[in-house]
């Protein structure tokens, strides 16, 4: 099968979250089956771009509402992601920086959307699905299917896959003459909410649906920004499928990131001396658990109950644990968590930024990962701390519900509550200062995490289902 992925975000070309990582792991799992996987994603100006050399496939020009664009398909030239990588590469648009955050993103996105169509016209053998990737690839199935340039890729099979449903990138029907001429009787299946709505328009347009984790599709259905009745209407059509990990990047035996590799019979010293490393590098105590905070400080995320909540654990329990919070997001979130510093000297400290080296790390030395989310579809650092003996502590929500089960229950090995709020977060705490004192019960529970396989080889395996029932 020829699968093309269409995508804004793709390791190691370019990464914002959990996205990039999917769609840079998911296609060369693909590829190991035997399936003609590969992506198409926008041109940034990525260092991983500039250092890397790339052919000329195809060029091409096309309508954004009244301005006439060329636009430029690259592909990676050596194959060692692999799985083919192409760039679209829009000249003024498409080049620059960062993935998100410009004014005209959505100009950007669309425009973006379609070079692919346009190009994909171009083929001599169509693929047989193209699989899209949140809204910023939402467009693509409607215009495949409705807009008159595009009518003879109607009949491929189209898959979205959402990896958060809190971004639409809806906009107003004044933008309705960026979209290539469609049949104005299928306005419907662009809209939702009296608005031009990608992602509804792909759910609407798309033969099946599928999102990363079974419990976050069951919870799309009352909790989805506004999208709730049509999960309900199309649940049909929707499949929650758990992300997997890319064993061969986290593998805490081979992991160049980090100074002291360790698998399952070593563990107990080498993980050890990764700890104390970064408890020297970061001014904490060595003897006391580690607890970290690898992630974007959003809201979504819930970063902006931790500093009241790690005050009140620290004070309650006499500074019983060490804290560590990686990340960057909002403003009045991180300047909170810097406060912190000053006040529990020895004991908690920041990073505030994004840098995959110091996350490996931070992963190969903490006791415990924290992630309290308010939503979260699947969630890919809990995986890569089990993987790294690293035991999480989670909220019940998505993808934490399905992949961590707490240790009070048969078969734990982790901690989960219930709510997004202090108190929940701080009895956590409390609880891992507790089992951490328990060494013969972390021994088990760290075993027990590094055993579990989230590895893709079997995801890819219920993708192909997924694609063998509509193709
Ligand atoms: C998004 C979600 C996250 C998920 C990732 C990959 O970043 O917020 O939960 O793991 O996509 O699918």
């Amino acid at each position: 099968m020829r699968i093309v992925h269409v995508s804004a975000e793709c390791y190691p070309m370019a990464k914002a979250g959990g996205l990039g990582d999917v769609v840079g792991a998911l296609p060369k799992y693909q590829q190991k089956i035997g399936q003609q996987a590969m992506v198409v994603m926008p041109m940034y100006k990525t260092a991983f771009l500039e250092k890397t050399s790339w052919d000329v496939v195809h060029k091409g020009d096309a309508y954004l509402g009244d301005w006439q664009f060329n636009y430029t398909i690259i592909q990676e030239q050596s194959g060692q992601l692999g799985y083919p990588l192409y760039l679209v590469d829009i000249h003024g648009l498409l080049d620059r920086p960062k993935i998100y955050g410009y004014k005209d993103d959505t100009d950007r996105f669309i425009g973006f959307q379609i070079a692919v169509v346009d190009w994909l016209k171009s083929w001599k053998e169509a693929p047989d699905v193209v699989h899209c990737h949140d809204h910023q690839a939402g467009l693509v199935p409607f215009m495949m299917k409705y807009c008159y340039a595009f009518q003879q890729l109607a009949s491929i099979k189209t898959i979205l896959t959402i990896h958060n449903a809190q971004y639409h990138g809806s906009m107003g029907w004044d933008r309705s003459n960026l979209i290539p001429k469609f049949d104005a009787w299928k306005r419907g299946m662009l809209e939702w909410d009296g608005c031009i709505h990608p992602l509804a328009s792909a759910i609407k347009c798309v033969d099946k649906v599928t999102t990363v984790s079974p419990t976050y599709m069951r919870q799309l259905k009352y909790q989805s920004n506004g999208l709730e009745a049509l999960f309900e209407y199309e649940q049909g059509k929707c499949i929650g499928i758990l992300n997997g990990i890319d064993n061969e990047v986290w593998n805490p035996d081979t992991d160049p990131m980090i100074n002291h590799h360790y698998h399952l019979e070593n563990f107990e010293h080498e993980k050890q001396k990764n700890k104390l490393e970064i408890c020297t590098k970061f001014h904490l105590d060595f003897n006391k658990p580690l607890i970290v905070f690898i992630g974007r400080l959003v809201h979504e995320k819930a970063a902006d109950i931790l500093p009241g909540a790690i005050q009140h654990a620290l004070d309650k329990t006499n500074c019983g644990a060490n804290f560590l919070m990686i990340g960057a997001g909002e403003t009045p979130v991180e300047s909170a968590l810097n406060y912190l510093v000053q006040l529990y000297p020895g004991v908690y400290n920041t990073y505030i930024g994004y840098d995959e080296k110091i996350g490996h790390e931070a992963y190969a030395a903490a006791d415990f990962l924290l992630m309290p989310s308010r939503i979260e579809p699947c969630g890919l650092n809990q995986m890569y701390a089990l993987r790294y003996g690293t035991i999480p502590m989670v909220r019940d929500t998505g993808g934490l519900h399905d992949t961590v089960i707490d240790m009070g229950d048969e078969g734990g090995f982790g901690i989960r509550f219930l709510n997004a709020n202090e108190a929940d977060v701080v009895h956590a705490i409390e609880r891992s200062i507790e089992v951490y004192k328990d060494k013969p019960k972390m021994q088990q529970m760290i075993t027990d995490a590094m055993s579990i396989d989230h590895s893709w080889e079997s995801v890819v395996n219920t993708y192909q289902s997924v694609y063998e029932s509509i193709v």
